[in-house]
């Protein structure tokens, strides 16, 4: 195992100009954070349209509390980005022209693709949205670092465990063979295999990240680990389907960040690729999840259902190349991340929505 102090890992970064397509969502801005944290130069390019602004206060999904606290949580992003120095740049990634100029601009050293529409099931509503804002942005971002090669060591890109398929076992590695299903997964597999090609090609540095089960602060996605806590304080049951035995490797969101900066910093070779899964490393139960909320949020009421028959199989990300290469070892199993979430969103909900509400 790599024993790589994370202060060395700073020291890689200084002088580093990273810029994020997409950099405004929940990965992305947590990354800016940090990155300008270790005092690296940072530029976020986002439309804020799906998931973000645009959705968020314009459509009005019918249910109010919750149109205000992901308002509250989508602004907090912009006004914390703001106050760490953090350049933000409203620009769509799909032009070309507009992207062209931004890049012109900050003249990055390294680029994070992370834009798309991040789930699966909203994926498969407007497959034509999907390809654009995952394959469409990536055509222009790889592009771009291919003509200004001799400037970005590291193209990084956003993939995910998706591109496992269902899981044959109770674990998979990056040398497991991928089998996607859908929109959403098959885009993922078509960037990182474009990203190789074009590393074999043309001599790009290239770093696949696949992350799972995501959950953290300020994140508006309304996965399980949030639905659950929400559904929670609203007086809704927490269903679980099949008696929440399907399993995930859920990550705390901070762990998913000093991964990707471990990576930023230690993979830059021209012509180099490499894959990483970045996740805590061990799958857990959806009941486990739930359990948790509860002893939060007593009151919680739990619902059984009968299973989908058509819900993912899926399991652990083994990590060990990430602990070998980039010495990451994940910090935060879930009853410490998860319940340090649950316990944030509690305080934000009082604080937004009222107790009463
Ligand atoms: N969150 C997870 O659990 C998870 C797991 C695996 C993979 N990923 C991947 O990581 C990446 C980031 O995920 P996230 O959770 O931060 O999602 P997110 O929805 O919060 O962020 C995606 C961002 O991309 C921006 N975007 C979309 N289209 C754009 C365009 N045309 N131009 C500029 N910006 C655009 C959105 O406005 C949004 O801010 C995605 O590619 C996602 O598929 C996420």
């Amino acid at each position: 195992m790599a024993d790589i102090p994370y202060q060395t890992v700073a020291r890689k970064l200084q002088g580093q100009r990273v810029m994020l397509v997409g950099g405004a969502g929940f990965i992305g801005h947590n990354v800016a954070l940090e990155l300008r944290r270790l005092g690296v130069e940072t530029s976020v390019l986002d439309n804020m349209m799906v998931n973000h602004l645009v959705d968020n206060a314009y459509h009005d999904r019918g249910d109010q509390v919750k149109r205000r606290l992901n308002l509250h949580f989508l602004s907090s992003r912009v006004e914390m980005m703001r106050d760490a120095g953090v350049k933000l740049k409203n620009v769509d990634a799909r032009n070309f022209s507009d992207l062209a100029r931004a890049f012109d601009e900050f003249k990055p050293t390294k680029v994070v693709h992370m834009s798309a529409i991040a789930s699966a099931v909203d994926a498969r509503k407007d497959p034509g949205l999907c390809f654009d804002l995952q394959l469409v942005t990536l055509r222009n971002v790889i592009e771009l670092c291919r003509l200004t090669h001799d400037q970005v060591n590291l193209i990084m890109f956003m993939s995910s465990s998706t591109v496992y398929g269902d899981f044959e076992g109770a674990s998979v590695d990056e040398n497991t063979r991928p089998s996607p299903r859908g929109i959403y997964a098959n885009a993922k597999y078509m960037g990182e295999r474009l990203l190789r090609d074009y590393c074999h090609q043309y001599g790009l540095g290239v770093s696949i990240i696949r992350p799972s089960a995501l959950y953290g602060e300020r994140c508006v996605s309304r996965r399980v680990s949030q639905a659950f806590v929400e559904n929670a304080l609203a007086g809704r049951p927490l269903l679980l389907e099949g008696g929440g035995d399907g399993r995930l490797d859920f990550t705390y969101i901070d762990d998913l960040v000093e991964g990707m900066v471990r990576a930023l910093a230690l993979q830059n070779g021209q012509g180099l690729s490499n894959t990483f899964n970045m996740t805590f490393g061990n799958a857990r139960t959806i009941a486990d999840l739930a359990a948790i909320v509860k002893d939060i949020v007593p009151n919680a009421i739990l619902e059984e259902r009968p299973r989908a028959l058509d819900k993912p199989v899926r399991g652990t990300l083994s990590m060990d190349r990430a602990r070998d290469v980039l010495g990451f070892i994940p910090k935060w199993p879930l009853e410490k991340g998860y319940r340090k979430y649950c316990e944030w969103y509690v305080e934000e909900w009082r604080r937004v929505v009222g107790k009463n509400a």
